[in-house]
Protein backbone atom coordinates (compact mmCIF):
# COMPACT_ATOMS: atom_id res chain seq x y z
CA UNK A 1 0.00 0.00 0.00
CA UNK A 2 1.33 3.34 -0.73
CA UNK A 3 1.10 5.79 1.99
CA UNK A 4 2.59 9.08 3.53
CA UNK A 5 4.60 11.17 0.92
CA UNK A 6 6.49 12.87 4.15
CA UNK A 7 10.26 12.84 3.64
CA UNK A 8 10.69 11.22 6.71
CA UNK A 9 9.44 7.86 5.34
CA UNK A 10 10.00 8.43 1.59
CA UNK A 11 11.44 5.10 0.09
CA UNK A 12 15.50 4.69 0.08
CA UNK A 13 15.30 3.04 -3.22
CA UNK A 14 17.83 4.32 -5.86
CA UNK A 15 16.91 1.08 -8.07
CA UNK A 16 17.61 2.62 -12.12
CA UNK A 17 14.02 0.79 -12.82
CA UNK A 18 12.16 3.20 -11.27
CA UNK A 19 10.45 5.74 -13.35
CA UNK A 20 11.50 9.41 -11.95
CA UNK A 21 10.78 10.03 -8.27
CA UNK A 22 9.82 7.57 -6.55
CA UNK A 23 7.06 8.06 -3.50
CA UNK A 24 6.57 4.93 -2.37
CA UNK A 25 6.95 4.94 1.14
CA UNK A 26 6.66 1.37 2.20
CA UNK A 27 9.66 -1.23 1.57
CA UNK A 28 9.15 -3.60 -0.93
CA UNK A 29 10.97 -5.55 0.86
CA UNK A 30 9.84 -9.85 0.58
CA UNK A 31 7.16 -9.28 3.18
CA UNK A 32 5.41 -6.60 1.38
CA UNK A 33 5.52 -9.01 -1.52
CA UNK A 34 4.07 -11.65 -0.10
CA UNK A 35 1.17 -8.75 1.52
CA UNK A 36 0.08 -7.82 -1.73
CA UNK A 37 -0.24 -11.37 -3.34
CA UNK A 38 -1.91 -12.59 0.46
CA UNK A 39 -4.26 -9.39 -0.72
CA UNK A 40 -4.77 -10.69 -3.98
CA UNK A 41 -5.44 -14.50 -3.30
CA UNK A 42 -8.20 -12.65 -0.38
CA UNK A 43 -9.83 -10.49 -2.95
CA UNK A 44 -10.16 -13.13 -5.23
CA UNK A 45 -11.47 -15.55 -2.75
CA UNK A 46 -13.84 -12.79 -1.41
CA UNK A 47 -15.03 -11.63 -4.87
CA UNK A 48 -16.26 -15.01 -6.26
CA UNK A 49 -12.70 -15.22 -8.72
CA UNK A 50 -13.99 -11.59 -10.14
CA UNK A 51 -11.01 -9.99 -11.55
CA UNK A 52 -12.30 -7.27 -13.38
CA UNK A 53 -15.62 -6.07 -13.94
CA UNK A 54 -18.52 -8.74 -14.96
CA UNK A 55 -18.93 -7.00 -18.50
CA UNK A 56 -15.77 -7.76 -19.56
CA UNK A 57 -15.02 -10.94 -21.62
CA UNK A 58 -11.21 -11.33 -20.56
CA UNK A 59 -11.82 -13.84 -23.75
CA UNK A 60 -11.72 -11.21 -26.16
CA UNK A 61 -8.93 -9.01 -25.46
CA UNK A 62 -5.61 -9.36 -27.45
CA UNK A 63 -3.63 -6.82 -25.51
CA UNK A 64 -4.20 -6.58 -21.99
CA UNK A 65 -1.79 -4.23 -19.57
CA UNK A 66 -1.89 -4.62 -15.82
CA UNK A 67 -1.13 -0.92 -14.84
CA UNK A 68 0.47 -0.23 -11.62
CA UNK A 69 0.87 -4.38 -11.14
CA UNK A 70 3.34 -4.54 -7.96
CA UNK A 71 4.28 -8.50 -7.66
CA UNK A 72 1.63 -8.55 -10.89
CA UNK A 73 -0.39 -11.12 -8.95
CA UNK A 74 -3.65 -9.87 -10.91
CA UNK A 75 -1.67 -11.01 -14.64
CA UNK A 76 -0.82 -14.38 -13.66
CA UNK A 77 -4.26 -15.22 -13.06
CA UNK A 78 -5.41 -12.96 -15.97
CA UNK A 79 -3.57 -15.07 -17.90
CA UNK A 80 -5.25 -18.49 -17.09
CA UNK A 81 -8.73 -16.90 -18.06
CA UNK A 82 -7.49 -15.06 -21.47
CA UNK A 83 -7.17 -16.22 -24.73
CA UNK A 84 -3.48 -18.34 -25.28
CA UNK A 85 -2.75 -16.27 -27.25
CA UNK A 86 -3.54 -12.98 -25.72
CA UNK A 87 -0.27 -10.66 -24.81
CA UNK A 88 0.05 -9.46 -21.28
CA UNK A 89 1.54 -6.33 -20.39
CA UNK A 90 2.70 -5.47 -16.99
CA UNK A 91 3.56 -1.77 -15.81
CA UNK A 92 4.58 -0.23 -12.34
CA UNK A 93 6.40 3.14 -11.34
CA UNK A 94 9.30 0.45 -10.33
CA UNK A 95 9.41 -3.13 -10.87
CA UNK A 96 11.07 -4.35 -7.67
CA UNK A 97 8.24 -5.62 -6.57
CA UNK A 98 7.67 -7.35 -9.84
CA UNK A 99 10.61 -8.97 -10.17
CA UNK A 100 9.83 -10.82 -6.76
CA UNK A 101 6.76 -12.56 -7.83
CA UNK A 102 5.82 -15.09 -10.13
CA UNK A 103 4.41 -13.61 -12.92
CA UNK A 104 5.71 -13.23 -16.20
CA UNK A 105 4.40 -11.07 -18.30
CA UNK A 106 5.47 -10.94 -22.00
CA UNK A 107 6.73 -7.14 -21.34
CA UNK A 108 7.22 -5.25 -18.31
CA UNK A 109 7.97 -1.65 -18.24
CA UNK A 110 8.56 1.37 -16.15
CA UNK A 111 6.15 3.78 -15.90
CA UNK A 112 4.66 6.73 -13.48
CA UNK A 113 1.19 7.05 -14.83
CA UNK A 114 1.22 10.55 -13.79
CA UNK A 115 3.11 10.77 -16.71
CA UNK A 116 2.46 10.24 -20.26
CA UNK A 117 2.94 6.69 -21.69
CA UNK A 118 5.53 6.45 -24.63
CA UNK A 119 4.72 6.86 -27.97
CA UNK A 120 4.47 2.92 -28.92
CA UNK A 121 2.12 2.45 -26.13
CA UNK A 122 -0.23 4.98 -26.94
CA UNK A 123 -3.47 3.54 -28.39
CA UNK A 124 -1.96 -0.18 -27.90
CA UNK A 125 -4.30 -1.71 -25.23
CA UNK A 126 -8.05 -3.51 -25.38
CA UNK A 127 -8.17 -3.41 -21.76
CA UNK A 128 -6.25 -2.14 -19.02
CA UNK A 129 -6.47 -2.59 -15.42
CA UNK A 130 -5.62 -1.15 -12.64
CA UNK A 131 -5.99 -1.64 -8.75
CA UNK A 132 -5.30 -0.23 -5.22
CA UNK A 133 -3.78 3.35 -5.95
CA UNK A 134 -6.34 5.06 -3.29
CA UNK A 135 -3.43 5.36 -1.32
CA UNK A 136 -0.46 6.27 -4.23
CA UNK A 137 -2.89 8.99 -6.14
CA UNK A 138 -3.57 12.55 -4.61
CA UNK A 139 -7.21 14.28 -5.66
CA UNK A 140 -5.61 16.31 -7.76
CA UNK A 141 -3.66 14.10 -9.19
CA UNK A 142 -6.10 12.07 -10.23
CA UNK A 143 -7.48 13.21 -13.11
CA UNK A 144 -4.21 13.39 -14.75
CA UNK A 145 -3.58 9.59 -13.88
CA UNK A 146 -6.58 7.96 -15.50
CA UNK A 147 -6.04 10.59 -18.94
CA UNK A 148 -2.60 9.47 -19.21
CA UNK A 149 -3.86 5.86 -19.02
CA UNK A 150 -7.17 6.29 -21.25
CA UNK A 151 -4.65 7.40 -23.83
CA UNK A 152 -2.60 3.98 -24.19
CA UNK A 153 -6.08 2.46 -25.19
CA UNK A 154 -7.19 1.68 -28.70
CA UNK A 155 -10.64 3.07 -28.98
CA UNK A 156 -13.45 1.23 -27.65
CA UNK A 157 -10.81 -0.28 -25.39
CA UNK A 158 -11.97 -1.05 -21.73
CA UNK A 159 -10.84 0.80 -18.54
CA UNK A 160 -11.27 -1.05 -15.29
CA UNK A 161 -10.43 0.28 -12.06
CA UNK A 162 -10.66 -1.28 -8.75
CA UNK A 163 -10.85 0.17 -5.63
CA UNK A 164 -11.44 0.23 -2.02
CA UNK A 165 -13.69 2.68 0.23
CA UNK A 166 -11.43 3.86 3.22
CA UNK A 167 -14.44 3.25 6.05
CA UNK A 168 -15.26 0.26 6.89
CA UNK A 169 -18.62 -1.31 8.20
CA UNK A 170 -18.90 -3.49 11.24
CA UNK A 171 -20.88 -6.69 10.32
CA UNK A 172 -24.15 -5.50 12.19
CA UNK A 173 -25.56 -1.78 12.03
CA UNK A 174 -26.80 -2.71 15.06
CA UNK A 175 -23.36 -2.63 16.62
CA UNK A 176 -21.42 0.20 16.49
CA UNK A 177 -18.72 0.03 18.41
CA UNK A 178 -16.15 2.50 18.42
CA UNK A 179 -13.27 0.29 18.19
CA UNK A 180 -14.77 -1.00 14.75
CA UNK A 181 -13.51 2.81 13.48
CA UNK A 182 -10.04 2.14 14.74
CA UNK A 183 -8.71 1.25 11.25
CA UNK A 184 -10.10 3.79 9.05
CA UNK A 185 -9.50 6.49 12.09
CA UNK A 186 -6.15 5.53 12.04
CA UNK A 187 -5.42 5.68 7.89
CA UNK A 188 -8.00 8.79 7.97
CA UNK A 189 -4.93 10.81 9.28
CA UNK A 190 -2.42 10.08 6.48
CA UNK A 191 -4.99 10.30 3.85
CA UNK A 192 -6.52 13.49 5.01
CA UNK A 193 -2.47 14.55 5.18
CA UNK A 194 -1.71 13.73 1.65
CA UNK A 195 -4.84 14.73 0.47
CA UNK A 196 -6.24 10.74 -0.73
CA UNK A 197 -9.70 10.51 -1.93
CA UNK A 198 -11.11 8.25 1.13
CA UNK A 199 -14.04 6.83 -0.64
CA UNK A 200 -12.43 5.66 -3.92
CA UNK A 201 -15.06 3.00 -4.62
CA UNK A 202 -17.45 5.80 -4.53
CA UNK A 203 -15.46 8.24 -6.34
CA UNK A 204 -14.08 6.53 -9.32
CA UNK A 205 -17.02 6.64 -11.62
CA UNK A 206 -17.62 10.14 -11.75
CA UNK A 207 -13.71 10.66 -12.38
CA UNK A 208 -13.72 8.05 -15.32
CA UNK A 209 -16.49 10.05 -16.89
CA UNK A 210 -14.75 13.43 -16.28
CA UNK A 211 -11.95 11.67 -18.18
CA UNK A 212 -14.05 11.41 -21.14
CA UNK A 213 -14.92 7.53 -20.67
CA UNK A 214 -18.08 6.28 -21.58
CA UNK A 215 -20.60 3.82 -20.66
CA UNK A 216 -19.42 3.97 -17.14
CA UNK A 217 -20.63 1.04 -15.25
CA UNK A 218 -19.74 -0.03 -11.46
CA UNK A 219 -20.33 -3.03 -9.59
CA UNK A 220 -20.03 -2.84 -5.32
CA UNK A 221 -19.22 -5.69 -3.76
CA UNK A 222 -17.95 -6.53 -0.20
CA UNK A 223 -14.75 -7.87 1.03
CA UNK A 224 -14.86 -9.11 4.71
CA UNK A 225 -11.85 -9.24 7.07
CA UNK A 226 -12.09 -11.23 10.27
CA UNK A 227 -15.01 -12.97 11.58
CA UNK A 228 -17.06 -11.83 8.70
CA UNK A 229 -15.08 -14.29 6.29
CA UNK A 230 -16.76 -16.70 8.16
CA UNK A 231 -20.41 -15.57 6.52
CA UNK A 232 -18.91 -16.73 3.34
CA UNK A 233 -17.49 -19.98 4.53
CA UNK A 234 -13.66 -19.56 4.57
CA UNK A 235 -11.98 -21.42 7.14
CA UNK A 236 -10.38 -20.87 10.73
CA UNK A 237 -6.72 -20.24 9.25
CA UNK A 238 -8.48 -18.10 6.42
CA UNK A 239 -9.89 -15.94 8.80
CA UNK A 240 -6.45 -15.38 10.65
CA UNK A 241 -4.90 -14.84 7.54
CA UNK A 242 -7.08 -12.00 6.75
CA UNK A 243 -6.59 -10.43 10.12
CA UNK A 244 -2.85 -10.34 9.40
CA UNK A 245 -3.92 -9.05 6.14
CA UNK A 246 -5.56 -5.94 7.73
CA UNK A 247 -2.72 -5.76 10.08
CA UNK A 248 0.37 -5.59 8.05
CA UNK A 249 3.16 -4.56 10.96
CA UNK A 250 5.06 -2.42 8.10
CA UNK A 251 1.59 -0.48 6.98
CA UNK A 252 0.51 -0.27 10.93
CA UNK A 253 4.32 1.02 11.77
CA UNK A 254 3.69 4.13 9.63
CA UNK A 255 0.07 4.91 11.30
CA UNK A 256 1.69 4.02 14.29
CA UNK A 257 4.32 6.90 13.96
CA UNK A 258 1.48 9.76 12.50
CA UNK A 259 -0.89 8.89 15.21
CA UNK A 260 1.91 9.79 17.71
CA UNK A 261 3.10 12.81 15.71
CA UNK A 262 -0.17 14.18 15.26
CA UNK A 263 -1.01 14.23 18.70
CA UNK A 264 -3.81 11.63 18.65
CA UNK A 265 -2.11 9.58 21.35
CA UNK A 266 1.00 7.83 22.94
CA UNK A 267 2.64 4.77 21.31
CA UNK A 268 1.21 2.77 24.38
CA UNK A 269 -2.41 3.77 23.72
CA UNK A 270 -1.94 2.75 19.81
CA UNK A 271 -0.43 -0.67 20.96
CA UNK A 272 -3.42 -1.05 23.30
CA UNK A 273 -6.04 0.00 20.74
CA UNK A 274 -4.65 -2.24 18.31
CA UNK A 275 -4.58 -5.72 20.57
CA UNK A 276 -8.80 -4.78 21.32
CA UNK A 277 -8.87 -4.35 17.39
CA UNK A 278 -7.74 -7.15 16.92
CA UNK A 279 -9.66 -9.05 18.89
CA UNK A 280 -13.12 -7.47 17.71
CA UNK A 281 -11.97 -8.28 14.19
CA UNK A 282 -11.92 -12.54 15.29
CA UNK A 283 -14.80 -11.89 17.26
CA UNK A 284 -16.83 -9.68 15.12
CA UNK A 285 -15.22 -8.76 11.97
CA UNK A 286 -15.86 -5.85 9.27
CA UNK A 287 -16.09 -5.50 5.59
CA UNK A 288 -14.78 -3.29 3.21
CA UNK A 289 -16.90 -1.47 0.26
CA UNK A 290 -14.70 -2.64 -3.14
CA UNK A 291 -15.86 -1.34 -6.09
CA UNK A 292 -15.00 -2.47 -9.77
CA UNK A 293 -15.68 0.35 -12.39
CA UNK A 294 -15.08 0.08 -16.34
CA UNK A 295 -15.14 2.40 -18.74
CA UNK A 296 -15.06 2.55 -22.52
CA UNK A 297 -12.43 4.82 -24.27
CA UNK A 298 -13.81 6.92 -27.52
CA UNK A 299 -10.55 8.92 -28.21
CA UNK A 300 -9.06 8.73 -31.97
CA UNK A 301 -5.44 7.09 -31.57
CA UNK A 302 -2.22 8.20 -32.54
CA UNK A 303 -1.41 4.33 -33.40
CA UNK A 304 -3.98 1.79 -34.29
CA UNK A 305 -3.33 -1.60 -33.47
CA UNK A 306 -2.32 -4.05 -35.95
CA UNK A 307 -5.07 -6.58 -37.41
CA UNK A 308 -5.71 -10.22 -36.83
CA UNK A 309 -4.04 -12.15 -39.80
CA UNK A 310 -7.40 -14.39 -39.89
CA UNK A 311 -10.14 -12.85 -37.55
CA UNK A 312 -12.42 -15.33 -36.51
CA UNK A 313 -15.94 -14.08 -37.34
CA UNK A 314 -16.48 -12.69 -33.83
CA UNK A 315 -13.20 -10.92 -33.91
CA UNK A 316 -12.88 -7.19 -32.64
CA UNK A 317 -14.26 -4.62 -35.18
CA UNK A 318 -11.31 -2.69 -36.19
CA UNK A 319 -10.64 0.71 -36.97
CA UNK A 320 -10.92 1.78 -40.41
CA UNK A 321 -7.78 3.09 -41.71
CA UNK A 322 -7.64 6.58 -42.48
CA UNK A 323 -8.41 7.44 -46.41
CA UNK A 324 -5.65 8.80 -48.52
CA UNK A 325 -8.39 10.75 -50.57
CA UNK A 326 -9.71 13.98 -48.96
CA UNK A 327 -13.21 15.41 -48.54
CA UNK A 328 -12.84 17.88 -50.91
CA UNK A 329 -12.30 15.61 -53.83
CA UNK A 330 -15.36 13.55 -53.38
CA UNK A 331 -17.93 16.21 -51.99
CA UNK A 332 -21.02 14.65 -50.57
CA UNK A 333 -24.25 16.16 -49.83
CA UNK A 334 -24.67 16.72 -46.04
CA UNK A 335 -26.92 14.16 -44.55
CA UNK A 336 -29.96 16.57 -42.81
CA UNK A 337 -32.67 13.55 -42.17
CA UNK A 338 -32.48 11.00 -39.13
CA UNK A 339 -29.77 8.78 -39.29
CA UNK A 340 -28.72 5.54 -37.64
CA UNK A 341 -27.33 6.69 -34.26
CA UNK A 342 -23.95 6.06 -33.02
CA UNK A 343 -23.91 2.81 -30.91
CA UNK A 344 -21.51 3.92 -28.50
CA UNK A 345 -23.94 6.63 -27.54
CA UNK A 346 -26.98 4.13 -27.69
CA UNK A 347 -24.93 2.17 -24.83
CA UNK A 348 -24.89 5.32 -22.69
CA UNK A 349 -28.19 5.55 -20.31
CA UNK A 350 -29.86 8.61 -21.09
CA UNK A 351 -28.50 11.33 -18.82
CA UNK A 352 -25.72 9.56 -18.21
CA UNK A 353 -23.47 12.46 -17.96
CA UNK A 354 -24.86 14.05 -14.78
CA UNK A 355 -25.26 10.65 -13.44
CA UNK A 356 -22.47 10.94 -11.39
CA UNK A 357 -21.86 9.75 -7.69
CA UNK A 358 -22.34 6.25 -6.11
CA UNK A 359 -25.28 4.67 -8.04
CA UNK A 360 -24.57 1.20 -9.33
CA UNK A 361 -25.53 1.22 -12.83
CA UNK A 362 -27.38 -1.58 -14.48
CA UNK A 363 -24.86 -3.79 -15.88
CA UNK A 364 -24.16 -3.62 -19.84
CA UNK A 365 -22.00 -5.48 -21.87
CA UNK A 366 -19.38 -4.19 -23.12
CA UNK A 367 -17.27 -4.94 -26.08
CA UNK A 368 -14.64 -7.02 -24.47
C1 LIG B 1 -1.08 -1.31 -3.32
S1 LIG B 1 -0.04 -1.69 -4.65
C2 LIG B 1 -1.18 -2.61 -5.71
C3 LIG B 1 -0.47 -3.51 -6.68
C4 LIG B 1 -1.37 -4.30 -7.63
N1 LIG B 1 -2.15 -3.41 -8.47
C5 LIG B 1 -2.27 -5.23 -6.89
O1 LIG B 1 -3.48 -4.97 -6.77
O2 LIG B 1 -1.77 -6.27 -6.40
C6 LIG B 1 0.13 -0.16 -5.52
C7 LIG B 1 1.11 -0.22 -6.68
O3 LIG B 1 1.03 1.00 -7.39
C8 LIG B 1 2.34 1.41 -7.77
N2 LIG B 1 2.31 2.87 -7.97
C9 LIG B 1 2.16 3.84 -7.04
N3 LIG B 1 2.17 5.06 -7.61
C10 LIG B 1 2.34 4.86 -8.95
C11 LIG B 1 2.45 5.72 -10.07
N4 LIG B 1 2.39 7.04 -9.94
N5 LIG B 1 2.64 5.18 -11.29
C12 LIG B 1 2.72 3.84 -11.44
N6 LIG B 1 2.63 2.97 -10.42
C13 LIG B 1 2.44 3.46 -9.18
C14 LIG B 1 3.21 0.95 -6.59
O4 LIG B 1 4.57 0.84 -6.95
C15 LIG B 1 2.56 -0.39 -6.26
O5 LIG B 1 3.13 -1.43 -6.98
Amino acid sequence: MVLYKGPAYRSQAEDTETASKDIYVLPRDAGESERLQAQHDHLRRSLGGLLVHPSIDLNNARIILDCCTGTGAWLKDARLSARPDTILEACDITLEQYHRGTAKADDVFVQNILHRFPGEKRGRYDLIHQRYLTGGISREEWPKAISNVVEALRPGGCFNITEPNLQTSPPSSADPEAIANWKVQLKRISWERNNLIQQCANEIPALMRDAGLINVQTIRLRVPYGATCRALGMTENQVESSIRLHMSPSFDEVLKKLWIASGKGTAEEFDQNQVIYEEFLREKGIWMDVSFVVGLSTQASPKMPPKLKNPPASAFSEPSEPSVHKPEENPKEQLTKPQEENPQVIAQKPGDSENKGTRAEPPQKSKL
